[in-house]
Parts: C-alpha cells; sequence; structure tokens
C-alpha cells in the first residue's frame, strides 16, 4: 500500500526568461513545486520525488529538503519517461503518482481520487484527463471503450485523429509500481523526437494485456501548466481567485475580490472583513472581528481580534487585540503592539513594543524601544537609536507623557509616570514621576515689535525721498 509521488521538475524552463528555476516562480506567496509538493501530500504521499537537473538542483534542494522531499537528478534530458527512470529507485510504495513541477493549480482531493480510482478499478495506471478549448500540445487520449490504448502525442497525431480525438493527458498518472518498474526501462525512445515519453507506457500496458483507465471530466484550468510568465499571471489569477473564494466560505468578508490579493498560507477566522486594495502575504493570521483596509500592505504579520489597520504597511509585526492603526503607519520588523494600542498617521515603529493601550497618534519615529502601558506619545516624538556606528535603546515606563516634537536621544530612560515637555530634547534619564524640561527658557520682550515696527517704517520713507 502507500503512495510515493514523482515531481518531474527537469526541463529547462527558458521561456521564463529568468536565473530562478521555472518551478521556483511562485504562485500567491509559494513556489509552483512546492504548491504540487503539498497537493501530493494532501493526497496521501508518504515520499515526494522530484527530478531535477544539475542546473537547478541546488536552489530546489535549499526549499524542499528541509520538507523531506528525497532528489532524482536528470542530465540529460531525454524526455518525461526518462526523467521518471531517473526516480524508479527510490520508489517504496504500491502507487506512484506522476506530476509536473509547473502545474501549481493541481489539488490534493484530484490527485486522491486518481490514486481512488487506481485502485478502485484496479488498473495498471489511470490518466487525468480533460477536453481543453485548444487541444494543440497535448498527447490524445484514444480509447477502447472505459480503456486507455493510448496516448498520442500531437506531433505523431494524424490530421484524422487531431479533429477526432478530444480528450487530452493532463499529465498526471497514477501507476502501479510493478509495472512502471516492468514496463517503463523497455520503453524506446520516440522515432521522430528521440525522447523517452512517458506517455508510451500507455500502449505498453495495453500491449502487455494490462488496464488503463482515466479521470476525464476534469476541468482545464487546474492543469495550467506554466511555460512563460504571462501563463505565471494567469496561475497567479485563478489560484487568487480560489483563495479568496475559499476564505469567504470560512465566514471571511471581502468586500472587492478584484482588488484584494492574499497569499497562499494567510489564515483568518471568521468575521474578519478585507476592504479593497490590500495585499495580505507570507504567514499573517488574523483574528475575528478585525477588519482590514482599505489600501494596506501586509505582510508575515499577527494580527489579533477586533484589530482595525486602515491605509497601512505592516511587515512581521505583532498586533495586539483591539489595536488600531493607521492611516498611514508603518509597522516593521520587531513592531509589538500589546491590547488596545493606538497607532495614527504618519507613525513609523520598528523593534518596538508599545505596552497596553498605548497611544503614538501622529508623526513619530520609534526605534529600538519599549513603551510601558497607556503611555502617551506625543506628535512628531523621535527616538535618536542610531549615530552611525550602532543601535541604542529606549526604555519609557508606564503612563508616561512625551509630550510634542521630543527628541530622546538613545540610549536613554524615562521613567513610570514621567512627563516630557514638548519640544525637548532629551539626553539624561528621567526618574519616575519628574518633569523633563530640555529645551531653550522662552523669553518675552515687551512692546518690542511697535519700536521695531516704527524703525522700519522711518527707513523706508528715508530711502522713498
Ligand atoms: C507532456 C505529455 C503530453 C501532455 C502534456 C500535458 C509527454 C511525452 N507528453 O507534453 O502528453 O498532454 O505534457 O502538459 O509526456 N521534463 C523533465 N525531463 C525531461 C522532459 C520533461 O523533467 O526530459 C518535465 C518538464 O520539466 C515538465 C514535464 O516534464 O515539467 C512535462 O514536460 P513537457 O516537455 O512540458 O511535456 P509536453 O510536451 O508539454
Ligand atoms: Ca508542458
Amino acid at each position: 500500500m502507500g503512495v510515493d509521488a514523482i515531481v518531474l521538475a527537469a526541463g529547462k524552463g527558458t521561456r521564463m526568461k529568468s536565473t530562478l528555476p521555472k518551478v521556483l516562480h511562485e504562485v500567491s506567496g509559494v513556489p509552483m513545486v512546492e504548491h504540487v509538493r503539498r497537493a501530493a501530500v494532501t493526497a496521501g504521499a508518504d515520499r515526494v520525488i522530484v527530478v531535477v537537473s544539475p542546473e537547478t538542483e541546488t536552489a530546489i534542494r535549499e526549499l524542499l529538503e528541509p520538507l523531506g522531499v528525497l532528489f532524482a537528478v536528470q542530465s540529460p534530458p531525454l524526455g518525461t519517461g526518462h526523467a521518471v527512470l531517473q526516480a524508479l529507485p527510490l520508489l517504496q510504495s504500491e502507487d506512484v503518482l506522476v506530476l509536473c513541477g509547473d502545474t501549481p493549480l493541481l489539488t490534493g482531493e484530484m490527485l486522491r481520487r486518481t490514486v481512488g480510482l487506481r485502485r478502485s478499478a484496479s488498473a495498471d495506471a489511470v490518466v487525468a484527463t480533460f477536453e481543453p478549448t485548444d487541444a494543440s500540445g497535448y498527447g490524445r487520449i484514444a480509447r477502447e471503450g472505459d480503456a486507455v490504448s493510448a496516448i498520442i502525442e500531437d506531433a505523431d497525431c494524424s490530421e484524422e485523429q487531431r479533429q477526432s480525438l478530444t480528450e487530452v493527458n493532463s499529465g498526471v498518472f497514477c501507476f502501479r509500481r510493478e509495472s512502471l518498474a516492468s514496463l517503463l526501462p523497455e520503453i524506446a525512445p520516440n522515432p521522430k523526437k528521440g525522447e523517452i515519453y512517458l506517455t508510451d507506457m500507455v500502449s505498453a500496458i495495453h500491449r502487455n494485456k494490462g488496464s488503463v483507465r482515466a479521470l476525464s471530466g476534469l476541468r482545464e484550468e487546474e492543469f495550467l501548466g506554466v511555460n512563460d510568465r504571462w501563463m505565471l499571471a494567469e496561475a497567479s489569477r485563478f489560484m487568487r481567485i480560489s483563495i479568496l473564494r475559499k476564505l469567504a466560505e470560512s465566514g471571511v468578508t471581502i468586500v472587492d475580490p478584484a482588488s484584494t490579493y492574499v497569499g497562499a498560507d494567510v489564515c483568518c477566522e471568521p468575521d474578519v472583513t478585507i476592504l479593497p486594495m490590500c495585499t495580505i502575504d507570507g504567514s499573517t493570521t488574523i483574528g475575528s472581528g478585525s477588519e482590514i483596509g482599505p489600501n494596506c500592505w501586509i505582510k508575515d504579520a499577527t494580527i489579533g481580534r477586533n484589530v482595525r489597520i486602515f491605509m497601512s504597511h505592516m511587515d512581521q509585526a505583532i498586533i495586539g487585540a483591539n489595536s488600531r492603526c493607521g492611516p498611514f503607519s508603518n509597522l516593521r520588523p520587531g513592531a509589538v503592539l500589546e491590547a488596545g494600542v493606538k497607532i495614527g498617521n504618519f507613525v513609523e515603529i520598528k523593534n518596538a513594543i508599545l505596552g497596553e493601550k498605548t497611544s503614538v497618534s501622529h508623526l513619530t519615529y520609534l526605534g529600538d524601544a519599549s513603551v510601558g502601558a497607556r503611555s502617551n506619545i506625543g506628535a512628531g516624538t523621535i527616538t535618536c537609536n542610531y549615530d552611525g556606528y550602532q543601535k541604542s535603546r529606549t526604555t519609557i515606563g508606564e503612563g508616561a507623557f512625551v509630550g510634542s516634537n521630543s527628541t530622546l536621544v538613545a540610549p536613554i530612560q524615562i521613567g513610570d509616570g514621567a512627563f516630557v515637555a514638548a519640544g525637548s530634547v532629551i539626553t539624561q534619564d528621567v526618574p519616575d514621576e519628574a518633569l523633563a524640561v530640555g529645551r531653550g527658557r522662552q523669553e518675552n520682550k515687551e512692546g518690542w515689535m511697535t519700536k521695531w515696527r516704527l524703525r522700519k517704517q522711518a527707513e523706508s520713507e528715508e530711502a522713498g525721498t
């Protein structure tokens, strides 16, 4: 029993015009080959073997080896059958799925059905098929009743076959391992192309009185194979809509699907609302009752319940329940807001922890800082955390008040309940409950302006005569 999956990824992918191996290009924030691996695992694969080329091996290994994937190297690439041959020695299970690394929309559910049919029909192989709008380039399915007798590659079809055979090979197969292992090594290269075609396994099984069945009637979209960047964009469009639909089905309100991008690994609790023009990516999680957008860019953030984020940018930030951010706030890596924090417009937070119910409402930079609960940071406060050589920390206590336009020169500590007068440059620690004033003292000169104006008037009259 058991299932192994072979993922073919040794093709050159030249049409991508990229230094990155084709299968590592991302669809909804996840590399294509990783989508395929996940589908295989969802379908119950115990072992996933990726067939790579020497050129792409290192980069693909780096991504997939930590996930337990095995590798077979194919060099030179002599066809899909030749690629599968390289993986044969690693196979152990009774069933073998063969998939392509550049078809990111495959679903685990469909693969499970493919394996299921192989077993229930006790067939030697099952091929997943569909009827495309344009069959050119695909291998055509030749049938004898329920059984598939051959797959004829487009280039080898007669004109009559090209017209009459409308069902095509999706590229997804499930083989009985014994059949694959005994027949694949016997297959001769295709006379026209000189490649060993995996699709010739079908006629080989048929000749040996075995049986091949088709899982038919599948949607063309699911098998979209990415050859160039435009197809990558098409795949991303399909995946984006399918992610949004799943979110909607799980209780998330998507106000405008056309302008909403959510990555494949984002998790939202029910009753999240996403307003138009948002990109939410990476490993972001969003708690129930939160409302995001419009116009947000959010990546790898952890957002609690009943949070409101409005026209803001956020990378690896942690946002506590009932907090509010925006418009125009920028939360950078290491920003941690406890519950009920308020971040307003043009506020940048980096590597800083803000305690419960603290408020930073306008025009402020807090970097390498910690602020206690219920403090108020006035408009225009700046932590001077960098002297050109090193970063230093600012620590502000609970219930502190930092007046507007204050400059806090780190390293610095401001105590609990302390008060910094507006416009101060703070270079010395401020004790608990102290008032710190760090600015020039104001002087009022009585009647000075009247005298000044009279003098200026006299000067201009003199010049005019
Ligand atoms: C293949 C099928 C065709 C099917 C179509 C579906 C064959 C002979 N034909 O055609 O019946 O309708 O897919 O998309 O199988 N690869 C390798 N090593 C190689 C050659 C290919 O790893 O030596 C990999 C490619 O990277 C790719 C996959 O196999 O991921 C399919 O190869 P491709 O050349 O795209 O096959 P098609 O001509 O599209
Ligand atoms: Ca192809």
